[in-house]
């Protein structure tokens, strides 16, 4: 076996906040990457996000492989992937691939996982900069689950829980949103509070959660929204996408993951269908997915 998978996924609450120390909540999905590896020469291709890269040839996805290789200890390794999650929309696209190699790779050099996942943080960083690892934990995990930056990640017993997710159409772009946020909050250090209120959300999510409630979670949903807002990293397509959302009838949405583009969550117990429906009829894709349950 010379494959490895990771797990797309969606962060509930917390993002941004994470990146300072906050915990988020987030769930890995079922849908994610399968990687395979071959003798080669640190070739990378993924047919359907129409990316050819090699090892270190100057392009993000060349210089991530090139940093998870020689992290991995060789770059004589050729990768082929198959994706089941769109790249660069919310859902971590670029975690979930990075894992998918260093699983692949390990399992071609027999060594061992966290190896494996600290060559995918590595190549995470490639992309993010200064990336929180809740990606990566997620992508990994592909549970439900709470990470803070000081203490990793923490799988919790969730509930199944029917997410609707939206596409913008927007690729976000994580590194400068993650900076503009920084930025904002340079210029107006009180507004450092919504970080703590974020992270309040997501103990209060998490809480929930682990205690079988779901229902509580849509007001959370919409309270952590009207944070990231004013934190500026929502945008004209996730705001049509939330009103929508909210006209069919969810219990709460939110953007999910950097913003600024990307994807919404949306949470709408025995009113999924509408929801899904609403934003389709309005253009946008839509998945229905499944979290939690283990
Ligand atoms: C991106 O999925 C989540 C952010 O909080 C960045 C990070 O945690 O590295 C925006």
């Amino acid at each position: 076996m010379n494959s490895g998978f990771g797990h797309g996924k969606i962060i509930l609450l917390g993002e941004h906040a994470v990146v300072h120390g906050e915990p988020a909540l987030a769930a890995g999905l079922a849908a994610g990457v399968t990687a395979h590896a071959s003798p080669g020469g640190g070739r990378l291709r993924v047919a359907p996000w129409g990316l050819d890269a090699t090892a270190g040839d100057g392009t993000q996805a060349g210089d991530a492989l090139a940093r998870l290789l020689d992290h991995m200890g060789t770059r004589a390794l050729d990768f082929e992937a198959t994706a089941a999650i769109p790249s660069r929309a919310g859902l971590g696209s670029s975690a979930a691939l990075a894992v998918a190699l260093a699983r692949a790779a390990a399992a071609r050099l027999a060594a061992a996982e966290t190896r494996a996942l600290r060559a995918a943080d590595e190549a995470e960083r490639v992309f993010h900069l200064d990336p929180s690892g809740v990606d990566v934990a997620a992508a990994s995990s592909g549970r439900v689950g709470v990470f803070r930056r000081a203490e990793g990640w923490r799988p919790i017993a969730a509930p199944r829980l029917r997410v609707c997710i939206g596409l913008t159409g927007r690729p976000r772009d994580t590194a400068a949103l993650v900076a503009q946020v920084a930025r904002h909050l340079e210029a107006r250090p009180a507004e450092r509070a919504r970080l703590a209120r974020l992270g309040d959300l997501a103990r209060d999510g998490a809480t929930a959660l682990a205690r079988g409630d779901a229902a509580a979670l849509g007001p959370l949903l919409a309270a952590a929204q009207t944070e990231l807002a004013a934190l500026g990293v929502s945008s004209a397509e996730i705001d049509a996408l939330i009103e929508l959302a909210a006209k069919a009838g969810a219990a709460g949405a939110k953007l999910t993951g950097a913003g600024g583009g990307g994807a919404v969550i949306a949470l709408a117990p025995g009113r999924e269908d509408a929801v899904l429906a609403a934003w389709r009829a309005a253009g946008f894709q839509a998945l229905d997915t499944e979290i939690g349950g283990e």
